[in-house]
C-alpha cells in the first residue's frame, strides 16, 4: 500500500512504571520480535509518514531516549513527563512539541505493540472525514473479564465516557466494548481538553480517557472505530508479552508463506521483526531466526538450526542442527551439516562443511570441501585470528587450523592434521606424528596375559 504524507502526529505514551513487569528494564524496551515493544510502534507510525512523532518517557529513562535518537536520527522527539501522573498528564508533556501543528494528534501507547499501520490511518481519516467528530476511539468487543477501560456508548454508538475499571460499577463493567488506548484527536481541542483533566479517580491519576467527557460537554462527537482486537493487545506483564510475540510471530509465519516459503510445521520456527525468506525456501520444523538473517530462494533450511546475522545465498542447504553466527555469510549451493558452528565466516559458492565443525573468523574458498571435526583455532585467549582457505582445498577430518593461517587453493591437509603453518596451492601437507606398525605385537601380548 503506498501512503501519503499525513497531516498527522503521533504521541507515544512510554513513561509508565511497568511494574506488573518486575524487571529493571523499562517495560517498553522489553523485545517483541527481537525488536523493543517501542520501537515497533515508532517503525509503524514512520510507516504511516507521521509528520510528527513524540515520545513520552520519564526522567529516569535517559538511555531510552538515547536509543530513540539513535535509532531514529533525530526523526522523532522525546518528550519528559516529569512525574508518572497517569496518561493524560503524560501527553500534556508532549504539547510543547506539538505546538504550531494543526492536524490529526492520534495517541498510542509504548506497550501495545502490534497496532498496525492500516489502523493508524484509518483512525485519522475518521476525523478527516466526519468533521463532527472531534476524538475517534479505538475500541474492542471482549467478552471475558479484563482490566481494560470501558467505552459507555449511547443509544447511537457515540462515545459518551469511557470508565476504568477500577472506578466502574458493576453495570459498567458487564460492558464488552473495551478501550485499546488509542485515540485520534483534532490538535486544536487537545490543549483545552487535557487542562480540564483531573485525578478524583481510584489510582489518583490524570486519565486521558476522560477527554471523552469533557469534548461531549462542550458539544463535540466522539466517535468509536474497531479493529482486530489482536492488534490491540495491551502489554502489562511478562504474560501478556509471551501472547503478544505469539500473535506476531503468527502474522509472520503467514505473511512468509502467503510470499512463497514452505514452513513444514509453523509453529514451531521462530522469526525475528526482520527476518527476509526467498522464494520456494523450504524450513524444516523447530528453526530459530534470530536478527538480520536474509535467506535467497531455494535453500533448505533443516530441523533445529539457529541461524542470526547470516545472508544465506540461494540453493544453500543448511543444517539439521547447525548454528550460525553474526556476520556469517554461506554461499549459494553451500552446505553447512549437522553440528557444524559458523562465526563471522564466508563460505564461497559450493563449498562444504557437513559435520561436527568450528569455522570461525574465517574465508573459505568456492567447492572447499572441510572434514567431519574440523576446528579453526581462532582464539589465543586475548585476540581473534583469521584462518583463509583456498578454492577447491580439501581439509582432512579432525584438523586443527590453528590461526592466523592460510590453506592454498586446492591443497589437501591430511586428516588429523594440526596446522600452525600456512600450507601452499595444491601441496599436501600432513601434520601429525608418523604411525608405527609392531607386527604380532598384539598376539604376543594377549597370550602372556
Ligand atoms: C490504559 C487506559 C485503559 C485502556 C488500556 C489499554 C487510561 C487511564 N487507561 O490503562 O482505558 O483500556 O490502557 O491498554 O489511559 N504512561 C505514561 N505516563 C503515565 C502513565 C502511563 O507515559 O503517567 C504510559 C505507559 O508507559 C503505557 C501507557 O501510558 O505505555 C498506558 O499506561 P498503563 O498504566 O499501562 O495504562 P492501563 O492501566 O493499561
Ligand atoms: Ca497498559
Amino acid at each position: 500500500m503506498k501512503v501519503k504524507a499525513q497531516n498527522l502526529a503521533c504521541v507515544i505514551l512510554a513513561a509508565g512504571k511497568g511494574t506488573r513487569m518486575r524487571s529493571s528494564l523499562p517495560k517498553v524496551m522489553h523485545k517483541v520480535m527481537g525488536k523493543p515493544m517501542l520501537m515497533n510502534v515508532v517503525d509503524t507510525t514512520l510507516t504511516a509518514h507521521a509528520k510528527k512523532i513524540i515520545v513520552v518517557t520519564s526522567p529516569d529513562m535517559e538511555a531510552v531516549r538515547k536509543q530513540v535518537t539513535a535509532a531514529y536520527h533525530g526523526k522523532v522527539f522525546n518528550a519528559v513527563q516529569q512525574k508518572q501522573l497517569g496518561t493524560g498528564d503524560a501527553v500534556k508533556a508532549a504539547l510543547n512539541d506539538l505546538s504550531g501543528f494543526s492536524g490529526n494528534v492520534i495517541v498510542l501507547y509504548g506497550d501495545t505493540p502490534l497496532i498496525s499501520q492500516e489502523t493508524i490511518l484509518s483512525m485519522a481519516n475518521v476525523l478527516d472525514t466526519s468533521p463532527k467528530t472531534a476524538i475517534a476511539v479505538l475500541g474492542m468487543e471482549i467478552h471475558a473479564p479484563n482490566a481494560y477501560g470501558r467505552l459507555v456508548l449511547d443509544k447511537k454508538g457515540n462515545i459518551e465516557r469511557i470508565v476504568e475499571v477500577k472506578d466502574a460499577t458493576e453495570k459498567e463493567k458487564k460492558i464488552t466494548w473495551c478501550n485499546s488506548g488509542v485515540m485520534a484527536i483534532r490538535a486544536a481541542i487537545l490543549p483545552k481538553l487535557l487542562a480540564r483533566l483531573d485525578n478524583k479517580n481510584a489510582n489518583g491519576e490524570f486519565y486521558l480517557t476522560d477527554i471523552v467527557k469533557h469534548a461531549r460537554s462542550a458539544k463535540h462527537d466522539c466517535s468509536m472505530y474497531t479493529t482486530d482486537p489482536k492488534e490491540l493487545l495491551g502489554v502489562n506483564s511478562r504474560v501478556e508479552l509471551a501472547i503478544a510475540e505469539s500473535i506476531a510471530q503468527n502474522k509472520m509465519r503467514q505473511k512468509v508463506m502467503e510470499s512463497g516459503v514452505t514452513l513444514i510445521d509453523p509453529e514451531t520456527v521462530y522469526f525475528s521483526h526482520d527476518t527476509q525468506l526467498g522464494k520456494d525456501v523450504i524450513v524444516h520444523p523447530h528453526v530459530v531466526f534470530g536478527a538480520r538473517v536474509e535467506v535467497e530462494e531455494n535453500v533448505e533450511i533443516r530441523s533445529f538450526c539457529h541461524i542470526e546475522g547470516a545472508i544465506i545465498h540461494k540453493n544453500a542447504t543448511v543444517g539439521p542442527f547447525a548454528r550460525i553466527r553474526p556476520d556469517s555469510v554461506i554461499g549459494e549451493s553451500a552446505h553447512v551439516g549437522n553440528f557444524v558452528e559458523i562465526k563471522k565466516t564466508t563460505l564461497e559458492k559450493g563449498a562444504k562443511v557437513n559435520h561436527l565443525s568450528y569455522i570461525g573468523d574465517s574465508h573459505v574458498g568456492a567447492k572447499a570441501n572441510i572434514g567431519a571435526g574440523t576446528i579453526t583455532c581462532n582464539y589465543d585467549g586475548y585476540n581473534k585470528y583469521k584462518t583463509e582457505i583456498g578454492a577447491g582445498a580439501f581439509i582432512g577430518s579432525n584438523t586443527a587450523l590453528v590461526a592466523p593461517v592460510k590453506i592454498g587453493d586446492g591443497a589437501i591437509i591430511a586428516a588429523g592434521s594440526v596446522i600452525t603453518k600456512d600450507v601452499a596451492a595444491d601441496s599436501l601437507s600432513i601434520a601429525r606424528s608418523r604411525q608405527e606398525d609392531k607386527k604380532g605385537w598384539a598376539k604376543k601380548f594377549k597370550e602372556k596375559k
